[in-house]
């Protein structure tokens, strides 16, 4: 069996074929790489016979419709989603055979109410009903979601064997697909030991705002084929629910320094704060990073303000890919007290795109 992940991005998309049918199939396929998907299957003569959405998701449009259209493929999703142009629905224990291969279903909701977890061999295809690691899993807080469900959820996991690897529908921070033993160790959502406790911690974390997931998740509902139906952050670990933000921040107003101003204000600060709050390794990606920036991923702000307190009367300009994670920073900082918060407009893209 051929066996990939196929996206650039923090959506995964799983292509499983095999070669001597030539067929295959592809499990959350995202509509910005519909081209890439069908171009492909031409060029490995494969019949995309299959796809699969592992529930309906909210951080990006799916591109099952697209496919279905292109390829008239079969589209299969759980009995439960809203969706229309679904050709195959599953329940809870079904069994499909796909590229001449056993696949079985789980019925997992929690993330939302349509989510199903599917297993092959070794592979164990989570959606975002468990993610990897310290990842946990997808937030509980959208349309259709439920703590008390995903911990039902969970259970059903128990006589899962210890080295079924995960493959989730989302990775954020680069981590390798790992083993169950792994997650049973290490993913806080299967450390937790009563319901009543899971239902506390999930209940307890702050999530980032979720309106603009709620267009995304119309425009799946309507079978969309437009990348454009819904706006998207491009950059945000929208689904993981290690986020750090309070929901009350809609309406904190955050500043923006464009690219030309960035080194007048620097100028004229001389005791400013530049902070990088990408990952440590997209510094040293093409974009490279500005002279001189302290560096805290976003995802682990909230634990280290304690770094900032000789700003906090100061100055600090956040940094980003594009300024969305940036803008989530500067909420952030703005509700923990810092005075002086500014995003570089447009983050590295625009600050190169300005030939800086
Ligand atoms: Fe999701």
């Amino acid at each position: 069996m051929i066996f990939e992940q196929l996206n650039p991005s923090s959506c995964k998309t799983y292509l499983l074929a095999d070669d001597d049918l030539k067929q295959a199939i592809l499990i959350d396929p995202v509509i910005n790489h519909v081209t890439m998907y069908l171009d492909l299957m031409k060029e490995r003569g494969y019949q995309l016979t299959h796809i699969i959405d592992t529930h309906t998701h909210a951080d990006h449009i799916s591109a099952c419709p697209s496919l279905r259209d292109a390829t008239d493929c079969d589209y299969v999703m759980h009995e439960l989603a809203p969706s229309k142009c679904v050709s195959v629905r599953v329940e809870d224990q079904s069994e499909l055979t796909l590229i001449g291969k056993k696949f079985k279903i789980l019925h997992t909701p929690g993330h939302t109410r349509d989510s199903i977890t599917i297993l092959t061999d070794k592979l164990l295809f989570t959606g975002d009903f468990l993610f990897l690691e310290d990842a946990g899993a997808g937030r509980d807080d959208l349309p259709g979601g439920n703590p008390e469900d995903h911990w039902n959820s969970l259970l059903k996991l128990s006589n899962i064997p210890d080295d079924m690897v995960v493959y989730p529908a989302h990775e954020y921070r680069n981590r390798k697909p790992s083993d169950m033993k792994t997650q049973r160790e290490k993913n806080p959502h299967l450390k937790i030991k009563t319901k009543e406790a899971f239902i506390l911690y999930i209940n307890d974390l702050k999530l980032g705002p979720a309106d603009w997931m709620k267009d995304v998740l119309n425009a799946n509902y309507k079978c969309s084929t437009d990348p454009n139906a819904a706006w998207i952050p491009t950059d945000l670990p929208a689904c993981e629910i290690k986020g750090t933000m309070n929901p009350n921040t809609d309406d904190i107003e955050v500043k923006y320094i464009s690219p030309p101003k960035f080194k007048d204000h620097i100028k004229n600060n001389p005791n400013i704060l530049l902070l990088d709050v990408r990952e440590k390794y997209e510094l040293s990606d093409q974009l490279g990073h500005i002279d001189n920036v302290m560096n805290i991923p976003i995802g682990t702000l909230t634990s280290h303000l304690d770094k900032l307190n000789s700003y906090a009367d100061g100055n600090i300009i956040l940094i980003c890919r594009s300024g969305a994670r940036a803008t989530s920073a500067a909420k952030i900082l703005t509700t923990a007290g810092f005075l002086h918060v500014y995003v570089l407009e447009g983050g590295m893209i625009n600050y190169r795109l300005h030939g800086l």
